[in-house]
């Protein structure tokens, strides 16, 4: 069988790489060989684990401190990756603003639409012009399973999430026929800092360290990657229930958690 970094190369770049889901991507690609291209705007904390994923596996890395919610990001990352070959490309970054949507900040849901939709694609088409050219590469988008479901009192963030699931599961089709593969993963409730920046579910969380085991996993296999049974079957009702029903039915439960 061939190894990740005879299928993919020697490089990947994940975003959201200090924290949660993106760190554990890092920590999951570097005992597999490959060199990371760590982006996200805490420095500190990208260093620390780049260290660490140096000293005990031997990998190259390159942190790059950027805040992908500015519109020129871009002119930040391309001096630092134009001579790297990048086939791995994941797509972590991302935040949400629970509550009620007409007392929201609306600079910080255009930021929230940045990061989590507008970074993705300008790093999916750039990127993904130089996997084409070498006729292979991956490309893991993060979704959630509210993705899969209109979410009212986290409506923007679901939308976004919906806007990642559709990109990745089309691109997975037009990309395959390049030698690239593409996957979804939407991940449930994960113990990460998402709910302390995002606001809290109270739902049980799953460990990040299977969630990325999956995803890395069935990349190439599946367009979309829904970790844990239960997320799973939370999929399966929002696919069979007619949508107007578990709009309400989530509507409702947001609306108590957003009162507590
Ligand atoms: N945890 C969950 O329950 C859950 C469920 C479904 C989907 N997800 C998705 O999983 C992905 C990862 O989230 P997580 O759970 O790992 O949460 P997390 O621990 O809060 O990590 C979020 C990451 O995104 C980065 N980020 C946020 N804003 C950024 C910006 N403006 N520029 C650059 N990087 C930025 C953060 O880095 P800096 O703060 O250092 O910039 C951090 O590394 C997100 O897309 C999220 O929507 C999470």
């Amino acid at each position: 069988m061939e190894s990740f970094q005879q299928k993919y190369g020697s490089w990947a770049l994940v975003t959201g790489a200090s924290s949660g889901i993106g760190a554990e991507f890092c920590r999951q690609l570097a005992p597999k060989g490959i060199n990371l291209v760590m982006v996200a705007r805490r420095k500190e904390r990208m260093e620390q684990l780049a260290g660490e994923l140096k000293d005990k596996h031997g990998v190259q890395t390159k942190v790059i401190p950027a805040d992908l919610s500015k519109d020129d990001f871009m002119e930040t990352l391309l001096p630092e990756i134009s001579s790297l070959e990048i086939g791995l490309l994941i797509n972590n970054a991302g935040f949400g603003i629970r509550g009620a949507f007409l007392n929201s900040n609306l600079e910080r849901e255009l930021e929230m639409l940045s990061v989590n939709c507008r970074a993705p694609l300008i790093l999916t088409r750039i990127i993904g012009q130089q996997m084409l050219k070498r006729k292979r590469g991956g490309i893991i988008f993060i979704a959630s399973v509210l993705g899969f479901i209109e979410t009212p009192y986290f409506a923007n963030y679901a939308a976004s999430k919906a806007y990642n699931l559709y990109m990745g599961q089309a691109l997975w089709y037009e990309l395959k026929h390049h030698g690239i593969d593409v996957s979804v993963l939407s991940p449930g409730t994960t113990k990460t800092e998402f709910s302390k920046i995002s606001g809290g579910n109270g739902m049980p969380a799953m460990k990040v360290e299977p969630v990325v085991r999956i995803a890395l996993k069935k990349l190439g296999n599946k367009p979309s990657i829904v970790a844990g049974l239960h997320n799973r079957m939370f999929v399966l009702w929002c696919k069979l229930f007619p949508r107007r029903i578990m709009t309400v039915l989530i509507g409702s439960v947001m609306k108590k958690m957003i009162k507590n």
